[in-house]
């Protein structure tokens, strides 16, 4: 059998290391043609050494003389900069994993849709802040995407080909992220340590504190959006403690279609690295004698006001998806620093919104710039004291 070309923007984060640990694991399957990271030049350099990667991508210029160093022998090429990001993306490879954080992700996950590869999507600041352009791309360079996000994995496998016309609404659960029982006055004081610790994935630091403001959900909410083409009144969400049913497809008869699976996300990246066919993963299996039940709670968007605005960013279209990403990852940024409250994450994000005026963007430079200014101006109001 030929074996897949893959590469990975983001090999060094929690996605990119699990996407990994599955090539590593079917070396008679994959051959790995890009890796990528931001910083992590010793992590980058064995995972390009241990798979025999031709490419390894630093975005920080002043740690290529460490890369080429420690590649040094190894027959792969140490590299720098955004031509050689976009390389790894749109390269040799015919599939991709596209598991760099944030908006930072969004040209190299463009230039992979426009070269007509298959692209395995994590990245879902990419998809929020130009999904319509990318879906566009998409068609016309007859690229493949393929969801990694658990949920979006979920009701892709649950719609099978079927016609959207068949379809009612679309489920996506929620954990409800480490604060779900909380009440405010209990939130106000909750540290970066304690937010980041989900009660059931384990991710890297940016979407745990996503998932514990539910703004996670919202970005998957706007998600779901472009990749299935359902509008905001039919794609819910429910908060499901356990993160068994990683979401749900009714269809107009009243059949509900489930994905189960065990809290790993190796089962979703392996259901697209397969694609179409399956492999198997050493995730756990599920027993559902000892799992016993299943819970469901109404989503609360009064103590979890980034749930509402991602909804009404999405409702309202043109540039507020771009807004509210962009001013949710300098809030959680100064958030993780320990500069701002928990609670000012969203409050610096409504505030972003309603002081915008910003056109609908048309272009990939669009994005960018009301990215670029957003940022700018969320760090100008974080100047303010806040409460
Ligand atoms: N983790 C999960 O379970 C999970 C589940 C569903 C969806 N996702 C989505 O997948 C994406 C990755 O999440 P993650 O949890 O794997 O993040 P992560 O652990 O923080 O890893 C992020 C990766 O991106 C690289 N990176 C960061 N900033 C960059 C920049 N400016 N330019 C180039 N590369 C950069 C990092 O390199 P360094 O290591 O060198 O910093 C790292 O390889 C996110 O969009 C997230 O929402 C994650």
């Amino acid at each position: 059998m030929k074996r897949r070309t893959v590469s990975i923007l983001g090999a060094t984060g929690s996605v990119g290391k699990s996407t990994l640990d599955l090539v590593e694991r079917s070396p008679e399957r994959f051959e790995v043609v890009a890796l990528t990271a931001a910083t992590n030049v010793a992590s980058l350099a064995d995972a390009a050494r241990r798979t025999s990667a031709r490419l390894a991508v630093i975005d920080d210029a002043a740690l290529l003389p460490e890369l080429e160093e420690r590649l040094a022998g190894s027959g792969c090429r140490g590299v720098t900069g955004r031509t050689a990001l976009i390389e790894a993306a749109a390269g040799e490879a015919e599939w991709v994993m596209a598991a760099i954080v944030g908006c930072a992700g969004l040209e190299p996950v463009m230039a992979a849709v426009e070269a007509g590869r298959t692209v395995a999507l994590a990245n879902k600041e990419a998809l929020v802040t130009a999904g319509a352009l990318m879906i566009d791309s998409a068609r016309r360079s007859g690229a493949t995407i393929l969801p990694v996000d658990s949920e979006h994995n979920a009701i892709f496998q649950c719609l099978a080909g079927s016609s959207l016309d068949d379809v009612s609404r679309l489920i996506l659960t929620a954990s409800g992220g480490p604060f779900r029982t909380l009440g405010r006055s209990e939130m106000a004081r909750m540290t970066p340590a304690e937010a980041v610790a989900h009660p059931t994935w384990s991710m890297g630091a940016k979407i745990s504190v996503d998932s514990a403001t539910l703004m996670n959900k919202g970005l998957e909410l706007i998600e779901a959006h472009y990749l299935f083409g359902l509008p905001s009144e039919r794609i819910e969400v429910l908060i499901h403690p356990q993160s068994i049913i990683h979401s749900m497809v009714e269809y107009v008869d009243g059949s509900v279609l489930a994905q189960l699976g065990s809290p790993d996300m190796r089962i979703p990246i392996a259901s697209a690295l397969a694609w179409p066919d399956r492999m198997a993963t050493p995730a756990d299996k599920l027993d559902f004698a000892r799992i016993g039940r299943l819970d469901f709670e109404i989503a609360d968007t009064e103590r979890f006001p980034a749930l509402r605005l991602a909804r009404e960013a999405l409702e309202a279209g043109g540039a507020a998806a771009v807004v509210l990403n962009a001013a949710n990852e300098v809030a959680v940024g100064a958030f993780l620093e320990g500069r701002i409250a928990f609670l000012n994450i969203a409050e610096l994000v409504e505030d972003a919104l309603a002081r915008t005026d910003a056109s609908a963007p048309h272009s990939i430079a669009d994005v960018v710039d009301i990215d670029s200014e957003t940022r700018d101006r969320v760090r100008e109001m974080m100047r303010v004291p806040t409460t």
